[in-house]
Formats: C-alpha cells, structure tokens, sequence
C-alpha cells in the first residue's frame, strides 16, 4: 500500500529513522500512526496507491491507483478518476451495471494477494506467530527465510521503528520479491528491517547487530539445522518459534531443539480456524476450511550454562525405539530391554 514513497537519503539508518517519522508525524492525519511505521494510510484516496476491489461475488480485484486510467470487467469499466480523492469504503458502479466495495487493503489482505516467490505464512499463523513468541515494539527479532515478506510485515510492524528485524534469504531472487512486497506494504524502506542474502547459520555471524537477538523466527526446510546458531545469538529468556509444514519436520525440529539442552520443553501446536454461517436460525459452521497450513513450535533461551530440569514424563513405550532414527534427549529412561554401558 505505497503512500507517496518517502525520499531515499545517505543518512545513517538511525537518522534516517528520525527524519521519517518526524516528516511522517507532520502528516499523521493522512498516515494512521505514521511514526509507527504501521503501513496504514487515512484521507482521501491517492493516485499511486493500492486499493481492493470486491464485487457482489466476493470476488477481488486490486488495482494501484492511475489517473487517467481504466479498469475493465465482464461488467464494463470504471475510471480510476472516480474513485481517486475519495475517503474510502464506498461502493462505486461500474458501466455494465457492476458494484464493487472500494477499500484500502489491510495486511491480511495484502499478503496473500501480493506477488510471491516462496509460500507465504498465511495471517492465521503470523498472528499466532507475533503473539506466541511475544514480539513486542523495539524487540530484536532475526527471521529466516524472508521468502515473500509476508511474515516480515507482521514482524515489522510489531517491532515498530525503534526495534529490528534481521531477515536471511538465501535465495537472491526471492530477496527480491521480499524487498518489493515490504516496500509496497509500508510504502518505503522500513527503518527496522535489514535483509541479507544468504544462508543464516553461514551469514548470521558476519552481522555484529545480530549478535544478541530476542526473538527467533524459522521458516524454512530444515530449521533443525540452525538450532546451535540460534543458541548461540538468543539472550536468556529469549524466544524461538519455527513454522513448519510436516509432521516430520516438527518431530526432527523439537526433538533437536530438546537434545540441545539450553532450551525450555518445546511448545509445539497448530491452529485451525473456521468460518461460521449466519444467516437468521441458519447459524453453523461454514461447510470450507483450510484444514491445515503448518505447524508452530516455540521454546525459551535458558541462560548460559543452565539446563531445564529433567521431565517427569515418561515417553509413550516405544517412542525412541528400533525405528526412531532423530536426535536423541539425553534425558531418556532406558527402553524395556535396552542395556547401558
Ligand atoms: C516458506 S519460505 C518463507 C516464507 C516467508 N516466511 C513469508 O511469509 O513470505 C522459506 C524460505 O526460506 C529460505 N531458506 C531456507 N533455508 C534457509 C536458510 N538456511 N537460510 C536462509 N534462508 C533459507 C528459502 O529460500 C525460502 O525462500
């Protein structure tokens, strides 16, 4: 949702920050909330922005606005001149007769409507997502992969200007679509993100401001194979959470997360969420659902040199047996029959 994009200076980052949010909160009747970087835009609609289109159907339709332009549907045209200076949420119709509800998109909205690279974490998990692993205004959060940005924008906007978002992709072409989608939702370059290309067990070290981080966030294949990095960089206390897609990523993720040691017991979930129907006396469950997306795993840095104590529970007979072939919790009770030297 680009305002007018903020000019590009050689100011230092922090500066820069400043400046913007300053410029910004001059102009806080048109930006919701400018200095916090929320992305939102108030007042009139305004030739560069996007809005969202939905007709009687549902069906969506975004469009950046142009004067002068047109835009065309099996119900004819509408002129982008109409709906251009107008305060939003109106409906607006279209030559053939056609109504659509005119409105600025929201986050959730925009994510899963920008243009992708990699699959995005859809809003469902992002909320979950921003509100498990406690990001919160000024919290150094580092994140790989930043695929599309989609979670970036979340994270970004709950850390605010005054925190920092640390992102890792390590495949070139996808850092792109991170840093155009991330820019068109905040209509500049936030002053908190900073994105890297490369692989984050190899790069994350090469960033001193990545050294001590608060939050962890991994979406990505193998996020097993960055636990001992993210030990290494998370403060005590600190939180990492990683989505996944498979059960069998989730088994290899907690069980890694377990052996290490220097974490919390993993905390792994998924939510479901399901539309309702209400319509009079017909109140029911809508008959669609996205019934699966991914799996959520979060656990908590224990400070250096510190363990968890040792579980009471006893795993189900069998769990770490002949077939099991993961990493193994140096906690574990003997397996019936299993001799120790
Ligand atoms: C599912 S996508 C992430 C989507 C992103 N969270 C979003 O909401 O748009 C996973 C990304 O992780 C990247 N990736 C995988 N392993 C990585 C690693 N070790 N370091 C950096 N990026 C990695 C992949 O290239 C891919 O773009």
């Amino acid at each position: 949702m680009p305002g007018d994009p903020l000019p590009p200076t050689d100011a230092p980052a922090d500066d820069r920050a400043d400046d913007q949010a300053d410029d910004q909160a001059d102009d806080a009747v048109d930006d919701a909330g400018a200095p916090a970087w929320s992305g939102v835009h108030r007042g009139p609609l305004r030739e560069g922005e996007w809005v969202r289109l939905t007709d009687s159907k549902g069906r969506r339709h975004n469009l950046c606005l142009e004067a002068g332009r047109r835009f065309f549907s099996n119900k004819g045209h509408l002129d982008h001149d109409e709906l251009i200076g107008r305060e939003e949420g109106f409906t607006v119709t279209s030559s053939g007769g056609g109504e659509y509800l005119v409105f600025r998109p929201l986050l959730s909205e925009f994510v899963v409507s920008m243009p992708r690279g990699a699959a995005v974490v859809y809003p469902k998990d992002a909320a979950q997502v921003v509100t498990m692993a406690d990001i919160f205004p000024g919290a150094r959060v580092v994140e790989a992969g930043a695929g599309s940005g989609a979670l970036t924008c979340s994270l970004l906007r709950a850390v605010g200007p005054t925190g920092r978002v640390s992102s890792y992709e390590r495949r070139e072409e996808f850092a792109e679509v991170a840093r155009r989608n991330v820019r068109q939702f905040f209509g500049a370059d936030h002053p908190a993100w900073h994105l890297h290309v490369g692989d984050l067990v190899e790069e994350l070290h090469s960033v001193p401001e990545d050294r001590h981080a608060d939050r962890v966030v991994l979406d990505m294949l193998a996020p097993w194979e960055c636990v001992d990095a993210v030990a290494d960089i998370l403060v005590p206390g600190g939180m990492v959470c990683a989505y996944v897609a498979t059960t069998t990523q989730l088994g290899r993720t907690v069980e890694t997360l377990r052996t290490h040691g220097g974490f919390t017991e993993p905390h792994p979930w998924e939510s479901l969420v399901r539309d309702w129907h209400v319509e009079g006396l017909a109140v029911r469950p809508s008959h669609k659902m996205n019934g699966h997306t991914g799996f959520l795993v979060t656990a908590r840095r224990m400070a250096a040199g510190e363990r968890p104590p040792l579980r009471r529970r006893r795993p189900a007979p069998g769990a770490y047996g002949d077939d099991y072939s993961g990493p193994r919790p140096g906690d574990l009770p003997p397996e019936p029959g299993e001799v120790r030297g």
